[in-house]
């Protein structure tokens, strides 16, 4: 089989860091072909750096001169639908970052033509190849848990509003600590619930830290241009009356810098996920299990080979179109909510 022909649109740090070094990793399937982002200088200087051939600052060129059949769409929030757009009319499967888009709309319509191309288009939620998270599907899977009832779930950063970047601007980001970190664990969340969509969703943002403070753990923003939530609460319920409740942190009064969990609760056991446990009963008697052998792998690797998998037709537990259209659709559902009780 002819190895699929790759491009990279936006040359930042997740395209260097993680897409490029995973690409590179499966050069039995993919030719690295191109990179395309703003800047020519910029995208050159990271195509030598990785030893790729093409460098371009002209998506529309890049297709004429290249053809790709695979992209991978790294460019900030904002341009997530149309360079994916761009991509799918070109009839190139796509690994998009995440949040797939900034409204509900988009990321439907992008999985839409994805569907009418017949090509695959996924996203790069990439804890879902943790090996607690296949451990907690597995669980899942066996009945261990039963019937998942409620999940707990929160991506909070003490003080960890990035001073650099875009991270504090709406129009680009779409959102804030929800659209960049609580994505993660939603994702994870409604996986869990074979990704049913919510009934009823309860939320609040804030941005009380974002708007008065201006020096955290990751450097110092500008607190007159803090246009996101520095936090966001959510309540969702589900048709089965299954329930999640979320948090997502920029800027919290917590005691941790950083703290990522899930908690699942079903009606023959529990699990929490990091360090991965699971609460049930043996013999009769409560018992807490540990796992302290679960393999550390390379989550960005793993993503990749699921990405390819899917482009393969293979089983791939690679978050979908589907499952990112509802995705957004949640999000933009929590923030609707917020608006309203605001
Ligand atoms: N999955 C994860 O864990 C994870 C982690 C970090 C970032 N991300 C996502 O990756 C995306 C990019 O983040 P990043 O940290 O690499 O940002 P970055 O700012 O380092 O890189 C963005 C790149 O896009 C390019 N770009 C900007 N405008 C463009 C345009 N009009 N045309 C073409 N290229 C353009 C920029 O030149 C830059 O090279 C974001 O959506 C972010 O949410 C995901």
């Amino acid at each position: 089989m002819p190895k699929f022909k790759a491009a990279l649109i936006g040359g930042g740090n997740i395209a260097d860091k993680n897409h490029i070094p995973a690409l590179k990793q499966r050069s039995d399937l993919v030719e690295i072909m191109a990179v395309c982002s703003r800047d020519q200088s910029k995208a050159r200087a990271l195509a030598d750096q990785h030893g790729i051939p093409h460098a371009f600052d002209d998506a529309s060129e890049m297709y004429r001169q290249c053809q790709p059949n695979l992209v991978i769409n790294c460019t900030p929030n904002n341009l997530h639908y149309p360079y994916t757009m761009q991509a799918l009319e070109n009839g190139c499967h796509v690994l998009c970052e995440k949040p797939p888009a900034l409204h509900a709309h988009e990321a439907r319509e992008m999985a839409d033509l994805a569907a009418r191309k017949g090509v695959v288009l996924a996203y790069n939620l990439q804890l879902r190849q943790t090996s607690e998270w296949e451990l907690m599907m597995r669980c899942k899977s066996e009945g261990q848990l039963g019937e998942i009832y409620h999940i707990k779930a929160h991506f909070l950063r003490r003080r960890g509003i990035p001073g650099w970047g875009y991270f504090t601007n709406k129009k680009m980001q779409g959102g804030g600590a929800l659209m960049d970190l609580g994505v993660h664990v939603l994702d994870l969340a409604l996986c869990a619930l074979d990704y049913a969509v919510p009934t009823h969703i309860l939320a609040n943002t804030y941005d009380f830290i974002g708007k008065t403070g201006s020096k955290g753990l990751m450097g110092s923003w500008d607190p007159q241009k803090f246009e996101v939530e520095d936090a966001c609460m959510a309540y969702l319920s589900f048709p089965n009356r299954a329930s999640i409740m979320l948090s997502a942190s920029f800027a919290l009064n917590t005691k941790t810098d950083v703290d990522r969990n899930l908690e699942v609760f079903g009606s023959k056991g529990g699990a929490k996920l990091f360090p991965f446990s699971l609460y049930t009963e043996v013999g009769g008697e409560l018992a807490d299990v540990h796992f302290p052998y679960l393999e550390d792998v390379d989550i960005q690797l793993r993503n990749t080979a699921a990405f390819l998998d899917a482009c393969l037709g293979k089983p791939s537990n690679v978050c979908t179109a589907e499952q990112g259209a509802i995705l957004q659709e949640v999000v933009e559902r929590i923030y609707g909510s917020a608006e309203r009780i605001g």
